[in-house]
């Protein structure tokens, strides 16, 4: 991350504003920074089968590998009440840079963030059958 993490910060609350959560009513922007310099936007993508919700986190790291942007520098996540990345983003975003920078920003506050290491939240994390 740039030792300025604003810019990210303010990424995922722009992208947050266009989560499509009709269901939830929970609203999840993520920005992820590539080595690059880029950064790639995801949301919360619900479904009326409820169990084909995409989480922000997941759309934001799809783009960026789609892009051909790999090298993840660090993800800021917004939602209202500032909470953490499920287990099942941090073992996918694990996949691409297993100590990423998480910052999380709470919508609702957003001077208010947390700033932690995905290692920190997915010790242990499944690198493959042996
Ligand atoms: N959600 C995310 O987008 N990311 C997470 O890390 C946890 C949950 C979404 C999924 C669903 O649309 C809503 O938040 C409520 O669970």
């Amino acid at each position: 991350m740039d030792t300025d993490p604003q810019s990210l910060i303010q990424a995922a609350l722009q992208a947050q504003e266009r989560a499509y959560c009709p269901y939830s009513e929970f609203p999840v922007g993520a920005a992820i920074e590539t080595a690059s310099g880029k950064i790639y936007q995801g949301v919360n993508v619900e479904n009326a089968s409820f169990g084909l919700t995409l989480c922000a986190e997941r759309v934001a790291a799809s783009t960026a590998v789609a892009a051909g942007d790999r090298d993840f520098a660090a993800i800021a996540v917004a939602t209202p009440g500032g909470v953490s990345p499920c287990g099942a983003c941090r073992q996918f975003l694990a996949e691409f840079n297993p100590v990423l920078p998480v910052v999380m920003v709470d919508s609702l506050r957003p001077g208010e963030i947390r700033q932690t290491t995905l290692d920190v939240l997915l010790p242990g994390r499944f690198e493959g059958p042996t």
